[in-house]
């Protein structure tokens, strides 16, 4: 028995998708625990593209049963968009391979409206850098108890007292935008058009789980985004709404978390980012260029193109506690390959002191500098490489390098978008 939780140790966009690819083809339940939408992955199977954004990655294979967590919030008008663009390419999504827990909120169009309308009133300095798929707003619904849940499509009498309430408060903040009020008929409509597509879904996931865990099925629970764009533990404001640690796996599924047996951190060879917010070591120079273009750093959700730095350690060492990652999936190796000499981040300096953490304040990590060592580079080639004897020794080198600065090792290396190119040390599910 083994249950395996997929995280990005970084600012997202690691490369998961190959990664979570192979694991849910050897796990039996696949489950999405937080984000949503925002979220964007590639598949390719058998030379077939699947794009994936709010669906579980199990769900383009036969078998293997596809859950959307309560920590998930979901915009029924994205998953049936999803669902229909699957069956287009002959996959099919039904009840028996996709269930949805019932507490899950949901993300209405006002969601998605008012998180633009936000994005574009900020100034250079405030703004995020969504992906403005209403992520953030529908998160506040959900704490602030006032949130529209799937099961609460299932009794259309107590549906418009749910709307009133949740109307007090958005209309509230539309008057002070100078925006349109929203009728709560349109919400109905907008509710009740799409609850006959959803409603089949629906479960009491915490009990499916359990039930599969007493089998003895192996369960993968896929996250999205980075461990650094955590509601709590990432560069905060300039975050995603959700927790994207592993332990938002126990909570966003119901499953509890010694039921968890690995924690595997999806790791880049660099750093990327996507949006605003702070990251020490961004390069604004040919490297950071090289680094883009050769890594195809551009967002698979909105297209935006991805800010690149060298490798920061102090950033993965803190996710690798913060998350209680067991092992790493390094990828993208092959990126740095022909660089004269590579630079890791071993620690800060931070008002004239080494520290060796990103501090929590949003003034501090702004100040932060990078402190550097430089490790030679490789002239061979890395990619396509499928055991360590294939790696340029400078390469195993700084490989093993960052596993000691992390303080994790590297259970799988990543050598090219090709699933067989993989370098396998030590297998999640057999740990
Ligand atoms: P939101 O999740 O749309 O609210 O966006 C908040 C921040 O998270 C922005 O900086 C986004 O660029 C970032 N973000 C959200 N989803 C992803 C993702 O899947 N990969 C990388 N960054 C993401």
């Amino acid at each position: 028995m083994a249950n395996v939780v997929v995280v990005g140790s970084q600012w997202g966009d690691e490369g998961k998708g190959k990664i979570v690819d192979w694991l849910s083809e050897r796990a039996d339940v696949v489950v999405r625990f937080q984000g949503g939408h925002n979220a964007g992955h590639t598949l390719v199977i058998d030379g077939v593209k699947y794009k994936l954004s709010l669906l579980p990655s199990g769900v383009v294979r036969q078998d293997k049963m596809a859950v959307i967590g309560n920590g998930v919030v979901l915009d029924p008008r994205a998953l049936a968009d999803e669902i229909g663009r699957l069956a287009e390419q002959g996959v099919a999504v039904s009840e028996a391979n996709l269930r949805i827990a019932e507490n899950t909120p949901l993300i209405l169009s006002l969601h998605q409206e008012l998180d633009a309308i936000r994005e574009n009133n900020s100034s250079a300095d405030t703004r995020i850098g969504t992906t403005r798929r209403g992520i953030g707003p529908a998160y506040e619904d959900k704490v602030g108890r006032r949130a529209i849940r799937l099961m609460d499509l299932v009794n259309l009498n107590t549906l418009p007292g749910k709307i009133e309430r949740l109307l007090v408060h958005h209309n509230a903040i539309r008057r002070g935008l100078g925006v349109e009020e929203i009728s709560a008929q349109t919400i109905y409509d907008e509710l009740v058009g799409v609850a006959d597509k959803i409603l089949p879904f629906m479960d009491k996931v915490w009990y499916l789980l359990d039930e599969r865990r007493k089998a003895g099925d192996r369960i993968l629970f896929e996250g999205a985004q980075g461990a650094l764009l955590d509601i709590d533990h990432g560069t905060y404001p300039f975050v995603t709404s959700s927790n994207t640690i592993a332990g938002q796996a126990a909570t966003g599924s119901g499953l509890g978390p010694n039921a968890i047996n690995y924690v595997l951190g999806i790791t880049k060879a660099y750093t990327t980012r996507v949006g605003e917010g702070p990251f020490p070591t961004e390069l604004n120079d040919e490297i950071g260029q090289f680094l883009g273009e050769r890594g195809h750093e551009f967002g698979t959700v909105t297209g935006r193109q991805r800010r690149c730095g060298w490798f920061d350690a102090v950033l993965v060492r803190q996710t690798c506690k913060t998350s209680g990652i067991s092992g790493i999936a390094l990828t993208k190796l092959d990126v740095l390959d022909g660089l004269d000499e590579i630079k890791v981040c071993v620690a800060y300096e931070l008002d004239g002191k080494r520290i060796d953490y990103l501090p929590a304040s949003q003034g501090q990590q702004a100040r932060v500098k990078p402190i550097y060592e430089t490790l030679e580079g490789w002239s061979g080639t890395t990619a396509g490489a499928r055991t360590w004897n294939d790696l340029p020794a400078q390469a195993v080198k700084y490989v093993r390098h960052i596993e000691e600065l992390i303080e994790a090792p590297v259970a799988l290396l990543s050598t090219s978008p090709e699933r067989d190119d993989t370098i396998l040390v030590q297998d999640p599910f057999e740990d």
